[in-house]
């Protein structure tokens, strides 16, 4: 786990990508103002977040391969955010992102902090499923927003969240793609390559805070997938074919969360409305929500500000569905 963004790993990182040869223990450790230990600890950490360092006894270290992860070493350098990522906790395995994160909010980590892990071994997602998450392939992690708005706007977070979600995968994927799938996914085409899973927790002393679970298939290959996600999930190298870097994504995920969350924070959803209208996956389509206390079918016909669909009945009366899950149906 790291949690400065200049943390010792990526100063001994800049040093091996700097060096025309192997580096030296001793060099390293003289220009970082550090013990030979303390830079073979580094080496380690580093070797641990996949990059490939060989040694060569006593003339030191050459980096020989910088891995596609999103770990602190690659994140860090390209982030552009106020605050968020700036804590920056990475996991190569974790059973899920969200109650680490919950843990650190609870001993008061700051607005912005990111939990994410390479690989979960029971990712959750929405109404007790679970979200595959495999590694080498995804962004599974958790980001924690502590809104000073009233508790009654936070069911319009996920939007918010989502929005910027398609935003920064945008410049990765065709025109006109992705789109966000009230109320909580991403979709490309007609398949899901985003889930976003928010925690809302109360807190003794009245307090109260979002932890906002994201898992985007980034690099997915459809041979990994488990037969029953091949129909309904893709990533963006499926759509693509190319592989994305993840840290570059990563990147410019936080910096799209910021910007959203900064207005959604002074203004609500009234500012992105036209943009989640251009990218609404459900705009005009006869879709049924179902929810705790039935179904409902009807042509969605926008989101309302309150972050509620607007469904317009058969019987052509409007109605605002505020949660469930929404299935396009076939003609
Ligand atoms: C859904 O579509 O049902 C929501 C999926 C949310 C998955 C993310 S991955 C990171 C975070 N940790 C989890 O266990 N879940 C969320």
């Amino acid at each position: 786990m790291s949690t400065s963004l200049d943390i010792p790993a990526l100063r001994v990182l800049r040093l091996l990508a700097a060096a025309e040869g192997p580096l030296s223990g001793e060099a390293a450790a003289r220009q970082l103002n550090i013990s030979r230990t303390a830079v073979w600890k580094q080496i380690n950490i580093l070797r641990g977040y996949g990059y490939t360092i060989t040694s060569h006894g006593r003339n030191g270290y050459r980096l020989v391969e910088v891995p596609n992860a999103a770990v602190p070493t690659e994140v860090l350098p390209r982030l552009r955010t106020r605050s968020f990522g700036h804590a920056y906790h990475y996991l190569a395995t974790t059973p899920s992102t969200n109650p680490v994160l919950s843990g650190l909010a609870d001993r008061g980590a700051p607005e912005g902090t990111v939990v994410i892990a390479e690989r979960q071994e029971a990712g959750r997602g929405r109404m007790s499923r679970g979200w595959f998450s495999p590694p080498d392939a995804g962004l599974y992690f958790s980001l924690l927003l502590r809104p000073t708005v009233d508790v009654a706007r936070v069911t319009s977070l996920p939007l918010v969240v989502g929005l910027a979600v398609a935003d920064a995968l945008a410049p990765y994927l065709p025109d006109g793609e992705p789109r966000v799938k009230w109320p909580n996914d991403i979709w490309i085409g007609s398949r899901k390559t985003c889930g976003i899973l928010c925690e809302l927790q109360t807190q003794r002393g009245g307090g109260q805070y979002v932890i906002a679970g994201i898992g985007i298939n980034v690099n997915l290959e459809v041979q990994i997938l488990p037969a029953e996600l091949r129909e309904i999930a893709t990533s963006v190298k499926m759509a693509t074919g190319r592989t994305v870097q993840r840290a570059e994504l990563m990147a410019a995920l936080l910096e799209h969360l910021e910007q959203g969350y900064d207005v959604w924070q002074r203004q609500g959803l009234a500012p992105i409305l036209e943009q989640l209208r251009e990218r609404d996956a459900l705009l005009g389509r006869t879709i049924t929500v179902e929810q705790t206390g039935g179904t409902v079918t009807g042509t969605a016909d926008g989101i309302n500000p309150d972050g509620s669909l607007r469904l317009r009945l058969k019987n052509g009366q409007a109605e605002s569905v505020y949660s469930g899950d929404a299935h396009i149906r076939r003609p």
